[in-house]
């Protein structure tokens, strides 16, 4: 009898740096499956070709990391409603017939890690403040919104981004400028950071906390460190907080079931492993 290969991977440019190989390379060996998770550096200029030939490969699925989150939607044949509604994916499935279903599992990752890090958290619990207007924020945002937040407000560098975020996503978007941070801090029971500072390496994220209240949860999608300067602060002040490593983790759970046939569990075995790269 021949054995039939299972076979995984990300797609991206660059790639390297990747650790979805280490995520999924972890779950294989720990559940015993005979399957491969493999890193392709795969640039605009080929990505038709590639999706065509993987699936005649015997890939089962991939993850799309930059530059293809956009593009990918274009070669997809199906599209789930929270993908289109992100308007990028990064979970795409092979289902026969060189059939490509395009998902994107960001946004239910953000809140998985959320409900497993902060117990009896929900979206409803109020107001939630977002920082950034970026693919993450739009991720972050749709997902809170799904989830049943009364009300979401985004604060981002350039507003007509954030504007346009609103109008994608509607009516309980209420964009705002940096001056009012202090104002609308004491009214939120999430704040999260979608943008790249505090990241090591980028400019810091210089916020007033003063306001902040210690029943507000604050997450950071920044896991480089894994406690930002913001997680410190707001932990100082009494704060549960949630750090960026769990939405990476979780939002590879989708992904792995479907091409592997089990659903992982994210533990802290799977954080340490990740972690040591
Ligand atoms: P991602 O897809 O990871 O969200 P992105 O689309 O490049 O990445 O978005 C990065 C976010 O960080 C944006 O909200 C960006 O603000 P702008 O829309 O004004 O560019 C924010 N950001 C990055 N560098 C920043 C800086 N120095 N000051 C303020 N915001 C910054």
């Amino acid at each position: 009898m021949t054995e039939k290969l299972m076979l995984a991977g990300v797609i991206g440019d660059p790639i390297a740096h990747s650790r979805s190989p280490r995520l999924h390379g972890h779950w294989l060996r720990r559940y015993g499956l005979s399957g491969h998770y493999v890193p392709l550096h795969v640039t605009r200029e080929v990505l038709p070709q590639v999706l065509d030939l993987l699936p005649e490969l015997g890939f089962r699925g991939i993850n799309v990391t930059i530059p293809h989150k956009e593009q990918v939607l274009h070669l997809a044949d199906t599209i789930t409603d929270r993908a289109a509604l992100i308007g990028a994916a990064n979970t795409l499935t092979f289902t026969g017939k060189g059939k490509i279903q395009a998902d994107n599992t960001d946004g239910i990752g953000f809140i998985e890690s959320l409900r497993q890090s902060a117990a009896g958290w929900s979206a409803q619990d109020g107001p939630a403040l977002v920082l950034g207007a970026g693919g993450a924020a739009r991720a972050v945002v749709s997902a809170l919104l799904a989830d049943g937040a009364p009300r979401v407000h985004l604060i981002n560098r350039t507003r007509a981004r954030a504007e346009s975020l609103k109008d994608h996503l509607g009516a309980r978007v209420h964009v705002q400028d940096w001056t009012k941070f202090t104002e609308i801090i004491d009214d939120v029971a999430l704040l999260v950071n979608t943008t790249s500072l505090g990241m090591t390496g980028a400019q810091p994220l210089t916020l007033n906390l003063e306001r902040l209240r210690s029943d507000t949860l604050v997450t950071d999608i920044v896991y480089t460190p894994l406690q930002t300067e913001l997680l410190r602060d707001a932990a100082a002040r009494g704060c549960r907080t949630v750090d960026g490593l769990g939405m990476l983790l979780h939002q590879a759970v989708p992904g792995f079931q479907r091409w592997f046939g089990l659903r992982p569990e994210v533990d802290e075995e799977l954080r340490q492993a990740v972690l040591d790269q």
